[in-house]
């Protein structure tokens, strides 16, 4: 399939905050492209074959490697897509029990254990160990830098009914039947085989226990203004994650996964619940971190590493962002899918 060139230009900057009302046409950002949607996944073939890889490299990076390939990445060494730069920690730092499990909260009784997969910096967790009052948390992590800023978090609420340890989600280090609840939060989209997680889960639940996913959905997202550069930033991380072989639009599949991996069809309770950015402070926080993930987080290095998009590109992305965190009536939801199952 032809598609146009990547986003390997250095056309300059264009637009302003007060021009938003349009797509800003000016700008080198070609959006004759379609949305990506639908994925490998979906069309029965592995991933890595979709259209979306099959671009020819621009004449610039035709030196490097078979660019646009997915990455060989056996799931021990898979890349978790942002990394952990502070803008991405900014990010996850602003998650509490009431504004990212909500679905799960309900059905928490105060001496359950719990286990938190793919935990990152800790402030679900600890904020779920606090409710479990007689009980206890775990959370895991495949990171051990987040891990030391889990367990910094967990000091300074004073927090003692919680531990922390490294683990890979594929292969977790408990005995079966070992926890009430097992929880992961904006994990799965990071995995390049989700269903294996959501087995290990199972595993690592009690009989009648509940496992509890939630993941963004990144093709649901919307926003107003509308804006070439974050139209274009959405396609490029589609094409980021998918090159590494997960899966950005998590949200909308969960429950097919959670089927798959075995669960009771009659015991699964699929949801949906959203972010919303929208008033000053938010915007000032939501697009301040992504025009830096833009740049600096790991997202940044593999759309660079997989001939996706260059240093000039990445930095129209990030102004587009500022332009769009600078817009008075900017808004911002994040779609996320959840699922509630037992075990
Ligand atoms: C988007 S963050 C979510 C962090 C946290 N659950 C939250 O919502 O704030 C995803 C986390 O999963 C971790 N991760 C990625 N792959 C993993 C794996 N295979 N095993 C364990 N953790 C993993 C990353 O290190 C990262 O901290």
């Amino acid at each position: 399939m032809c598609r146009p060139a990547r986003r390997t230009y250095s056309a300059p900057m264009t637009g302003s905050a007060n021009e938003h009302d349009t797509a800003r046409s000016t700008t080198p950002i070609d959006l004759s492209r379609e949305t990506p949607r639908g994925t490998a996944r979906d069309q029965g073939q592995p991933a890595g074959t979709d259209p979306i890889d099959a671009v020819d490299a621009p004449s610039s990076l035709s030196g490097l490697n078979n660019p646009g390939a997915v990455k060989d990445l056996s799931k021990e060494s898979e890349s978790y897509t942002h990394g952990h730069h502070e803008s991405v920690l900014r990010s996850h730092r602003r998650r509490t029990a009431a504004n990212s499990a909500a679905f799960l909260l309900p059905h928490l009784l105060s001496d359950m254990t719990l286990l938190d997969v793919g935990c990152g910096p800790g402030t679900v967790t600890v904020d779920l160990a606090e409710r479990l009052t007689q009980g206890s948390v775990v959370g895991v992590d495949a990171s051990d830098d987040v891990l030391e800023s889990a367990r910094g978090l967990a000091d300074a609420h004073g927090t003692r009914n919680i531990s922390f340890e490294h683990a890979n989600a594929y292969e977790l280090p408990f005995e079966d039947d070992s926890f009430d609840v097992v929880f992961a939060h904006q994990l799965l989209q990071h995995l390049s085989d989700p269903v294996a997680a959501l087995r290990e889960m199972k595993r690592v639940a009690k009989p009648g226990g509940f496992v509890a996913v939630r993941d963004a959905d990144y093709e649901a997202m919307a926003w107003y203004p509308e804006s070439a550069e974050l139209t274009e930033w959405n396609m490029l991380y589609h094409e980021v994650t998918h090159t590494y072989g997960f899966e950005p639009d998590a949200g909308r599949r969960l429950a097919s996964w959670v089927r798959d991996a075995g669960f009771d069809p009659a015991t699964i309770e699929p949801g949906a619940s959203v972010w919303c950015y929208a008033t000053p402070d938010d915007r000032t926080w939501w697009g301040g971190l992504w025009a830096e993930r833009c740049t600096q987080s790991n997202f940044a290095v593999q759309a660079k590493d997989s001939a996706l998009a260059d240093d000039v590109a990445l930095e129209q992305l990030a102004q587009g962002w500022r332009e769009w965190a600078a817009a008075p009536d900017g808004w911002f939801a994040v779609l996320n899918g959840e699922v509630l199952a037992r075990a």
